[in-house]
């Protein structure tokens, strides 16, 4: 079958992935020429970090770039990501390290424009903006650190397809991550997005690369957050939260300040705090539940901040365990600041929240659920949750309820906080929502 007659591809269903590709030559003679070393006797040096001088940034990708490591940063249009790049790189430029930023989104003019704006003067950051990628790799010699931006927007002469098909971006990274390897100097690719938040280009990118993050944001909120999808050098569960500023990318100190009770809406049936950690950090989250009737036989579950599964399951724990019906309303679930909650701890808030909301009774003020919840409605104990308590203390809260079985203790100098420990959702809901 020839390739021209696919638009489609069968196995994924997405239009203008599928490329021609021409088969590997076949393998030589039987006698091989390489010869294997037992793992031991191998010399391991720790890799060499250079500090990115943007805690959030560092706390991402587990203490600075790494050389001859590649990333890839994804990102919606707009997020911030030539941004956070651009401070990145003056940074480096200030300890007196030579930076080559390889542009073919922006020209010279818009992104000069762009770092006097950003503050940034350091003779040491040069740009180049042409079309032929090859060439500007080679001008990398010398260079310390590496950024091209973006995979999508080369091409390489020679090679077939339109810049941004599946094979140039293939093409396109692996000459820009030989580059970075051969020099042994950080780099950085900028990698745009799908609709669906996925990065754009062959799955085989990803791999390609020893990180990747993406950095993501609510249209209309100047809130941005950094995770890690992928890291060969660190853990992947630390989050970095910025601001957009008028002056770039600013770091949020202070997190848990930022997300709980910012919207007026402490107090209000359907509002309740959770603590979720976000790989070592703590942060005091709100979450808001509204139920509604509603007169059609499918009721609407929606859900922004956590997975709609998660709702769909807590709701029925709640039915089955609590006598909360939920088949004729409406349920609508947000998590305050545009968060997004992976961690389970989060459930106990979500069935308070839920709860509060049907039985449209406020929850005591000063009061936080930290608990994963079972199909069984009992409530479990959580990783970290000293850290967690701790937190919620910090912040003025004066109780936690937390599992029965959780050994979280009092923070300490914090005598009046309380921890009411529960064995089931139930238990809770009788305590505070009767
Ligand atoms: P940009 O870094 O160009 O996004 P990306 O490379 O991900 O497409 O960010 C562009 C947005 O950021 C733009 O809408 C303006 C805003 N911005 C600020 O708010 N303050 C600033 O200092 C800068 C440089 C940009
Ligand atoms: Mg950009």
């Amino acid at each position: 079958m020839s390739l021209t007659l696919v638009g489609r591809c069968p196995g994924c269903g997405e239009w203008g992935t599928m490329s021609e590709e021409a088969p590997a030559p076949s393998g030589g003679s039987a006698v091989s020429r390489v010869t294997a070393k037992p793992i031991a006797s191998l010399d391991v040096k720790p890799e060499e970090r250079v500090p990115s001088g943007i805690a959030e940034l560092d706390r991402v990708l587990g203490g600075g770039w790494v050389k001859g490591g590649v990333v890839l940063l994804g990102g919606e249009p707009g997020v911030g990501k030539s941004t956070l790049l651009l401070q990145a790189c003056a940074f480096i430029a200030k300890g007196g390290h030579r930076v080559l930023y390889i542009s073919g989104e922006e020209s010279a003019g818009q992104l000069a424009m762009r770092a006097r704006r950003l503050g940034i003067s350091e003779k040491n950051v040069d740009l180049l903006c042409d079309a032929d990628l090859l060439s500007m790799l080679e001008a990398a010699a010398g260079y310390e650190f590496l950024v091209v931006d973006s995979v999508q927007a080369f091409r390489i002469e020679g090679e077939s397809g339109w810049s941004g098909s599946p094979s140039q971006v293939r093409n396109v990274a692996s000459r820009a991550a030989m580059t970075a390897k051969s020099l042994s100097i950080p780099m950085v690719m900028v990698g745009h997005i799908t609709k669906q938040g996925t990065i754009a280009g062959p799955k085989i990118l990803e791999h390609m690369v020893d990180v990747v993050l993406l950095f993501s944001g609510e249209r209309n909120s100047s809130h941005r957050l950094l995770r890690a999808e992928k890291n060969r050098y660190g853990a992947t569960d630390e989050l970095g939260i910025f601001e957009m500023t008028e002056g770039g990318l600013a770091a949020v100190t202070d997190p848990s300040r930022m997300y709980w009770g910012m919207a007026g809406s402490v107090g209000t049936p359907g509002v309740a705090a959770g603590v979720s950690l976000e790989g070592s950090r703590p942060l005091v989250a709100e979450i808001q539940a509204l139920s509604c009737a509603t007169p059609f036989p499918y009721p609407k579950r929606t859900a922004r901040g956590i997975e709609v599964n998660r709702l769909q399951l807590l709701l029925a724990v709640l039915e089955r365990r609590c006598g909360i019906f939920s088949r004729n309303s409406d349920v609508y679930v947000n998590v305050a600041g545009g968060l997004s909650l992976q961690d389970p701890a989060a459930d106990l808030s979500i069935c308070a929240a839920l709860a509060s909301s049907f039985r449209d009774v406020a929850l005591p003020e000063g009061v936080c659920f930290i608990g994963e919840v079972g199909l069984a409605g009992e409530i479990r104990p959580t990783a970290k949750s000293s850290l967690r308590v701790r937190e919620a203390a910090r912040l003025g809260f004066k109780a936690a309820v937390m599992s029965a079985r959780d050994p979280a203790e009092k923070p300490e100098g914090q005598d009046g906080f309380l921890i009411i420990k529960v064995g089931s959702v139930s238990a809770m809901l009788e305590r505070f929502l009767k």
